[in-house]
């Protein structure tokens, strides 16, 4: 019996270099290069640090994923990367490299969907994706909710954030009070200290769009509560700001994805994205889905965020679908759209 098609997978769509390798429904390498301590000191990521340092670690990052697996780049049958949406000159550099290894190897190349591969990963650690699903996507570069009715095709939009993506506006508050960048992790850990229900933050909602986010009012409701403390010369409750702040945003991302869930009629909500390592967002999302009879499938942390091996994942189902391999000229797409 043949094996499973082995996919290499590159992702530089924004600070992370990823390069994973899938078999089949096997995760056999899953290397990451980060330039995310280079962006600290300037509070969010600079596009051309980014570019910068992919083209440093990208051959290496290969490198390393081959050796974690036991490969050489013979045992590889095609070549898949994310060819947007993300920043244009970052994305330039993953696409460049996975046309020249395709290019070199004679395999062929598959340009993918950043978006369809948060996706995508899910399969590797829970099974194939029902179809359809619904998908909320939250990061620092994005905050979707996506109907799939299969992950290898198009893929509809039903809301999306109209501002702030919502791990951006993690990292803006952690700015707020003087917590380190990234700010998710660091507001995550503060919360746990801290009461929820000490500051009743705005819900934002979107006139017309019902599945849509919008959290820059967010942001400015917690910079202006802060600044009143400050001004009253009194202390900041960091950890109860942290608190409260997050579970407006948890509240939020939830409700509106178990509302689409059940408006479409669809019993399966997959989470993905750097946000959803948040420890509030996943409880809450369990408690909701469960609530509703929903399945609810979130990957780990280390695939939720950015990584190489949600590109091969997806990779595999194009070349099991029989779909037809991107010609050697596509372009990096920094607004690649869905459909
Ligand atoms: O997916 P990701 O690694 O990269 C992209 O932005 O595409 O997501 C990074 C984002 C950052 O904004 C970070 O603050 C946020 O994910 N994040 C979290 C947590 N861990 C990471 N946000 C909330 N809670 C967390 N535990
Ligand atoms: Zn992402």
């Amino acid at each position: 019996m043949s094996l499973p098609p082995t996919i290499l997978g590159i992702e530089t769509s924004c600070d992370e270099t990823g390069v994973g390798i899938v078999r089949g429904s096997e995760l056999l390498a899953d290397a990451l290069a980060s330039s995310v301590d280079e962006h600290a000191r300037f509070g969010g990521v600079v596009p051309e640090v980014a570019s910068r340092a992919h083209l440093e670690a990208m051959v290496p990052t290969v490198h390393r994923a081959l050796s974690d697996a036991g490969l050489t780049l013979a045992d590889i049958d095609a070549i898949a990367v994310t060819a947007g949406p993300g920043l244009a000159g970052a994305l330039l550099v993953g696409v460049a490299a996975a046309k020249a290894y395709a290019l070199s190897l004679g395999k062929p190349l598959y340009g993918v969907n950043h978006l369809s591969a948060h996706v995508a990963v899910d399969r590797l650690v829970h099974g194939d994706l029902p179809q359809p699903c619904v998908a909320l996507l939250v990061s620092g570069g994005h905050s979707s909710l996506l109907l799939v009715p299969d992950v290898t095709g198009p893929v509809e939009s039903l809301g999306a954030t109209v501002d702030d993506a919502a791990g951006e506006a993690f990292d803006k508050v952690a700015r707020v009070l003087g917590l380190p960048f990234p700010g998710g992790p660091y507001i995550d850990r503060a919360a746990t200290e801290g009461d929820a229900a000490a500051i009743d933050f705005p819900r934002g909602l979107v006139r017309d769009s019902p599945y849509s986010f919008t959290f820059s009012g967010l942001k400015t409701a917690v910079a202006r509560w802060v600044e009143a403390k400050e001004r009253a010369g009194e202390s900041v409750p960091v950890n109860d700001v942290a608190a409260s702040f997050q579970e407006a945003v948890a509240d939020v991302l939830t409700a509106r994805a178990v509302a689409a869930c059940n408006e479409h009629g669809v019993d399966t909500l997959v989470i993905g994205g750097g946000v959803a390592a948040n420890s509030r967002l996943r409880l809450l999302a369990e408690e909701r889905c469960d609530a509703k009879g929903i399945t609810l499938r979130m990957p780990p942390p280390k695939l939720c965020t950015d990584n190489g091996a949600m590109v091969a994942a997806l990779g595999v189902l194009l070349v099991e679908r029989g779909l037809e391999p991107s010609p050697l000229d596509i372009a990096a797409d920094s607004s690649m759209a869905l459909a």
